[in-house]
């Protein structure tokens, strides 16, 4: 593995790598994306400030959810968890639109979408404000000289130390050894994260609280065995 030098998310490399949009949505895809999606996204101040008065803030309880492809976990834990407000990052049209489709079927109310990169996100929200962040399978930029594009990286996980509330929950996954390892050395040792592994299957089996994406089945028909990290954020001194 490479040595994990780059904090992309400081520097002036703002750019989204991986599409923005697939195939035309249908008209009634376009409709939601027109209609539903405005209400749901975060206020945004001008100087960058979240507002946890606006649509974010229906719920004092926070959960963040980054790139969430197609919405499955997502729409998972806000269905199971109404008290709750889960808030989405996905850059990919497609994958909001299609989440979309499923918070107007569901009927949920306590879903927040942020169409574009989480990265100015992170920077926006006050310190201890979120109780859960999922990652789930990143994408794994294989190649050394992508590294530095990989979401989880020193500088997010410095971002997620400051927004987690005590006892908060990161979860990471991945299918790609290479970006475990990865993961681990990156937060593994910072000093407010503690892993909850106390054994194999905590890592290899995914937890009941935990639904599958579309990802994580399209590895597993590949060949690949996810792993599934949870850390948790130790109590600030
Ligand atoms: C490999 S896919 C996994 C999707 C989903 N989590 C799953 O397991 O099926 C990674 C996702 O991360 C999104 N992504 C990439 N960069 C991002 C960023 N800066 N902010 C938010 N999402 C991002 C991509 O658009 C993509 O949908």
């Amino acid at each position: 593995m490479a040595a994990m030098t780059a904090a992309p998310g400081r520097g002036p490399d703002r750019r989204v790598y991986g599409r923005r949009k697939g195939h035309d949505l249908t008209p009634r895809r376009q409709a939601l994306v027109d209609n539903l999606l405005p209400g749901l996204r975060p206020a945004i101040r001008t100087d960058g400030r979240v507002d946890l008065k606006g649509p974010v803030g229906g719920h004092d309880r926070l959960w963040l959810e980054i790139g969430f492809g197609g919405g499955e976990h997502l729409v998972w834990q806000a269905a199971h968890n109404p008290d709750v407000t889960v808030i989405g990052a996905e850059p990919y049209l497609n994958g909001v639109a299609s989440l979309l489709a499923a918070v107007e079927e569901h009927r949920l109310g306590n879903v927040c979408i942020i169409d574009d990169d989480v990265r100015p996100f992170l920077e926006g929200l006050p310190a201890a404000c979120l109780e859960r962040i999922f990652v789930l399978f990143p994408d794994p930029w294989p190649k050394a000289r992508h590294h530095k594009r990989r979401i989880v990286n020193p500088w997010s996980v410095d971002r997620f130390a400051d927004l987690l509330v005590d006892g908060g929950q990161l979860r990471l996954a991945t299918d790609i050894m290479d970006y475990a390892r990865w993961m681990m050395t990156a937060v593994w040792p910072h000093p407010a994260f503690a892993w909850t592994a106390r054994r194999p299957g905590d890592w290899r089996e995914r937890p009941a609280d935990w639904p599958g994406t579309r990802y994580e089945a399209k590895a597993r028909k590949a060949g690949r065995t996810p792993v599934f990290m949870t850390f948790v954020r130790k109590p600030r001194t």
